[in-house]
């Protein structure tokens, strides 16, 4: 038996340490908190998407009365990016979100896991990694790629290898 550890590096900033484009990327995410639809939760949650060609795309998450048919503010965003510009790649996704008070939490906000996995899976598709920006009025994490959020993840790879052998 042989017991092993996945060690996932998470960098702290305080908003005065973040660079001009996270700043901006912040204040993006922010702004799409407004733009949430969330009569249910009343939990608004932002997320802006940095494109390698320094195009931001934004979402907030939509609920809707069939809760399954809602999506979060991380997916719209990302999804909404491969929709309108299939060649580019994220290469930062800063979300933040407000609680039921209005106010920003203090703590970031991690991804759920259906998010996780499409923001593996679009690393795989642009074949390059995504830096996640998780805001909280606390401080700011920072994780290097979607793939530190999903270790022993499900891997694109697989299934597109089973398929073709199938
Ligand atoms: N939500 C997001 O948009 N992103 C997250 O990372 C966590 C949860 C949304 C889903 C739902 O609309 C609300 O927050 C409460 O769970």
């Amino acid at each position: 038996m042989e017991e092993l550890t996945i060690n996932i590096p998470l960098l702290k900033k305080e908003e005065a340490e973040l660079t001009p484009t996270e700043a901006t990327l912040l204040q993006k995410a922010k702004q799409a908190t407004y733009r949430s639809y969330s009569p249910y939760s009343h939990f608004s949650v932002g997320a802006a998407a940095l494109l390698d060609d320094g195009t931001i795309v934004e979402g907030a998450n939509q609920e809707n009365s069939a809760y399954p048919s809602g999506l979060c503010a991380e997916r719209t965003a990302v999804f909404y990016a491969g929709a309108q510009y299939p060649e580019r790649a994220v290469t930062l996704l800063c979300v933040a979100a407000r609680d039921t008070d209005g106010k920003f939490t203090a703590r970031p906000i991690p991804p759920c896991g259906g998010c996780r996995q499409v923001l593996s899976e679009t690393e795989d598709r642009q074949k390059q990694p995504m830096r996640i920006m998780l805001y909280g009025t606390d401080g700011i994490y920072f994780i290097n790629t979607a793939k530190d959020l999903l270790p022993i993840h499900f891997d694109t790879t697989y299934f597109l290898q089973s398929t073709i052998h199938n």
